[in-house]
């Protein structure tokens, strides 16, 4: 990837619509880039079930190849189709992405734009805005397993739990980081290492030694079942949450219910200064896709960090806040109690812009 920041050359973005739902907002989202960014360069990759089933081809070593010396972003919809049932090309394309770029960070906003929408008696848009780190390329994600006996009564199925040192380190040392980089002073980390003692116990070493290094920052720790209980007892708590890859995705569909729902919760999985992938936490969504009716914000909240990681954080904050604005004018999708097409609801946030 050439240093967009300094310049050089128009910033490339990948844009993958992917599965079901990730075709309509993604459309959208490619209009609000276009309406904001005009100079930036967009590329579209024809990936995902479709093609899959069409000619077997999940995501092909040229187009990765591109995607990692020539571009500089990745902006991709949803991943997931019920004819694919071993979901092996989300698989490739997803998880391929996040192992093959290294993108060890993923970064998962949980903010609360609109008061009347987070489900908790009491709670705000104070209580509700914590950033959660999840680590991206290690863990129960890796794949390394394997089954014995298959099929029969003796089935034995094993799946690899890895931590490397390395891999918590960064990802813990990035959650710090990120936190002195924005004035926070709280630092959450979630493991389970009362029952999985030896990841739990590289977690907790490595917390502790990166802890030490930033002294004005408190640093916590809680057991993700105890996490999962306290976001939603007290989320106030909250400012900076770092976990491994599988607690950190249970915990921000959760985060995405306490910041009025799925449709709304934006994603980053990045390697800081390298290609990154944008996407919502969201997935192809098989039940309303077709229909015109998903949720294109989360889709935006995206892109806002996408522009964000080419050198604009001043978009991001403009999409925030045109997001904010037609959730307020109740100008919204069904599944948040509106009446609004994805179209619509685009057209409502852009309209604010
Ligand atoms: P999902 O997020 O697709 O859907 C869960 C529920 O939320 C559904 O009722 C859906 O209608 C609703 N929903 C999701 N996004 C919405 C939006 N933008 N607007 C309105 N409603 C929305 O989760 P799932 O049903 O578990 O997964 C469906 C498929 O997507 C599966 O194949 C899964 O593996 C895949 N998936 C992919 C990604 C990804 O590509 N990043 C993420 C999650 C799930
Ligand atoms: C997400 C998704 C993916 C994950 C799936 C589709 C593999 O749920 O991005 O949150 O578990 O990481
Ligand atoms: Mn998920």
């Amino acid at each position: 990837m050439v240093d967009v920041q300094a310049g050089a050359r128009a910033p490339r973005v990948a844009v993958v619509p992917g599965d079901g739902i990730g075709q309509e907002v993604i459309a959208e989202g490619v209009r609000l880039i276009q309406a904001l960014a005009p100079d930036v360069e967009l590329e579209w990759f024809d990936l995902g079930a479709e093609r899959y089933l069409r000619d077997k081809v999940t995501l092909p070593d040229d187009v990765f190849a591109r995607w990692r010396d020539e571009f500089d972003a990745v902006f991709l919809g949803a991943l997931g189709d019920p004819r694919v049932p071993s979901n092996v090309h989300a698989k490739d394309i997803l998880l391929g992405s996040r192992f093959r770029l290294d993108l060890f960070i993923n970064q998962r906003p949980i903010q609360l734009l609109d008061p009347r929408r987070c489900p908790l008696k009491g709670k705000g848009p104070d209580d509700v805005n914590m950033m959660v780190f999840r680590e991206n390329t290690e863990d129960l994600y890796t794949g390394v397993g394997g089954t014995f006996k298959e099929g029969t009564a003796d089935e034995v199925a094993q799946e690899l739990c890895i931590a490397t040192r390395k891999g918590v380190e960064r990802i813990v040392r990035a959650a710090f980081a990120w936190a002195r980089a924005h004035g926070k002073t709280r630092v959450c980390m979630s493991d389970k290492s009362n029952a999985m003692r030896f990841t739990g116990g590289l977690w907790q070493r490595v917390f502790k030694a990166v802890a030490a290094e930033y002294p004005e920052i408190q640093a916590s720790h809680l057991y993700v079942d105890v996490l999962a209980m306290e976001m939603v007892r007290a989320p106030e708590r909250f400012e900076v949450i770092v976990t491994s890859n599988l607690f950190g995705d249970i915990i921000t569909d959760l985060g995405a219910i306490l910041q009025g729902g799925i449709g709304l919760a934006c994603s980053g999985n990045i390697h800081p200064g390298r290609v990154s992938l944008f996407e919502p936490v969201h997935g192809s969504a098989p039940d309303i896709a077709g229909k015109g009716i998903a949720n294109p914000m989360a889709t935006f909240l995206t892109a806002g960090q996408l522009l964000s990681h080419l050198g604009r954080p001043a978009l991001e904050a403009q999409i925030q806040a045109a997001v904010r604005g037609a959730l307020l004018a109740d100008e919204v999708t069904p599944e948040l109690g509106g009446t609004l097409s994805t179209r619509a609801v685009a057209d409502a946030v852009l309209g604010r812009l």
